[in-house]
């Protein structure tokens, strides 16, 4: 696992709410991610759950009295690189956005400067109310990030906006607030994924992709500050509502979804295995049981080469996946097709390529070829990123 988080210390409120249970998960991934995590638990979130529980499985230090650790409230506030409130109770909320301090969590993000982030838990009329809502617009405008809340059914039986976010959700916003944005003026298009080519309305020629290399690209840009459009073929992957998703099917609806979205775009990434060919005729019936049954099949439309050569163009980085050792192939690839760089992954290797989390690749453009050594999906992600953005500001 990436240690995207090592050496951050992060700074955990939690309030009194009955989402309490949620945030074990949060605080396990932030320290599994390498994070030094301290949490300030509020006297109501201790009648949900213990701090002992805290401590016990998460192994971080639980605070809870202001007046036990003397300057606790200052120390903790001071050395934190982030402040995460989860779940955060109306109560929290509305305090922090008048600056009471009359207890050791409200106290220490008095204290605190840096990125903060609520993730609101409560009854929608707690939330929709406007003293609500006023305070958290306000919290906002002093730089303060929220995720959720999610709408659904609540503890109180109650449908509405109101719902904690997953602990997958806030620690994707966490990741966000730790990463440099670097990216705030890019406008990203990703494929990702396989297609899926018809023969008839049952059967389809598809690829081993599972798109996670594509999807680790279109959460790295998002975390660096990109607007992300992910353009994905069939996929069991999730995607937070950081990233704008357009689902397709076939090469060629991945081809006019991405010429429609390319004259936003100021990179195009393209990630995806899109088919070769397919076959000639898509049969609209079920094709029944027969001797010998030949498809004839047809190249689809080559969209690296087609976007590589247009007079106006994104900065445009494709995929070479081979097997075997044919950096040579992708080299030419990038020159034929006229695109910025190409990335090669050799899918021979049981490590590397189709479905698994980690990827070895080559990294090639105009001036130089760097060779990655085996890392996961989510750091080669980065290194793709660091290198686009660097050719983009040559
Ligand atoms: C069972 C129960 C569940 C509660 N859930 C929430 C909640 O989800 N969100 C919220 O804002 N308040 C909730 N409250 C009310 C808060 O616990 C109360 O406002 C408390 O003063 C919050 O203190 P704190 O913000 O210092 O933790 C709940 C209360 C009870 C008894």
């Amino acid at each position: 696992m990436a240690k995207m988080f090592k050496g951050k210390n992060i700074l955990f409120g939690v309030t009194g709410s009955i989402a309490v249970y949620k945030v074990i998960d949060v605080i396990r991934a932030l320290v599994q991610e390498g994070a030094n995590v301290s949490v300030i638990m509020t006297e109501a979130s201790c009648k949900f759950i213990t701090p002992l529980c805290i401590e016990s499985t998460t192994g971080c230090k639980v605070f809870t009295d202001m007046f036990k650790d003397t300057f606790s409230h200052i120390e903790l506030a001071r050395k934190a690189d982030l402040f995460v409130i989860a779940p955060a109770t109306a109560n929290i909320i509305n305090k922090s956005a008048n600056g009471i301090a009359d207890d050791l969590l409200s106290t220490a993000l008095l204290v605190y400067r840096g990125p903060l982030i609520f993730a609101p838990a409560m009854n929608w009329r707690m939330y929709e109310n406007p003293v609500t809502q006023k305070n958290l617009q306000y919290l906002k405008t002093l730089g303060a990030k929220t995720v959720g809340p999610e709408p659904g059914l609540l503890a109180c039986g109650e449908e509405g906006l109101g719902r904690m976010s997953e602990p997958d959700k806030i620690i994707e916003h966490i990741r966000s607030a730790l990463t440099q944005q670097d990216m705030l003026n890019e406008r990203v298009l990703v494929t990702a994924g396989p297609t899926r080519e018809h023969i008839d309305p049952i059967r389809f020629i598809s690829n081993r992709s599972s798109g996670k290399m594509g999807y680790a690209i279109a959460r790295a840009a998002a975390r660096r500050g990109a607007e992300v459009t992910l353009i994905s073929g069939p996929t069991y992957l999730k995607i937070y509502d950081n990233i704008k998703l357009i689902e397709i099917n076939s090469s060629d609806e991945m081809y006019n979804a991405v010429m429609e979205n390319l004259s936003y775009a100021t990179m195009l990434i393209m990630a995806a295995a899109v088919a070769d060919y397919k076959p000639v005729k898509t049969f609209t019936e079920k094709i029944h049981k027969s001797n010998n049954f030949i498809i004839e099949f047809t190249q689809t439309k080559d969209i690296l080469y087609e976007v590589g050569h247009l007079s106006k163009r994104p900065f445009v980085v494709g995929f070479s996946a081979e097997t075997g050792p044919k950096v040579d192939r992708a080299k030419e690839k990038l020159f034929k097709k006229n695109i910025d760089m190409i990335v090669f992954n050799d899918i021979s290797k049981s490590n590397s390529g189709f479905d698994v989390d980690t990827n070895e690749v080559v990294i090639i453009d105009r001036l130089e070829q760097k060779e990655l050594p085996l890392m996961s999906k989510e750091e080669v992600a980065m290194e793709i990123l660091n290198r686009a953005m660097q050719l983009k500001n040559f």
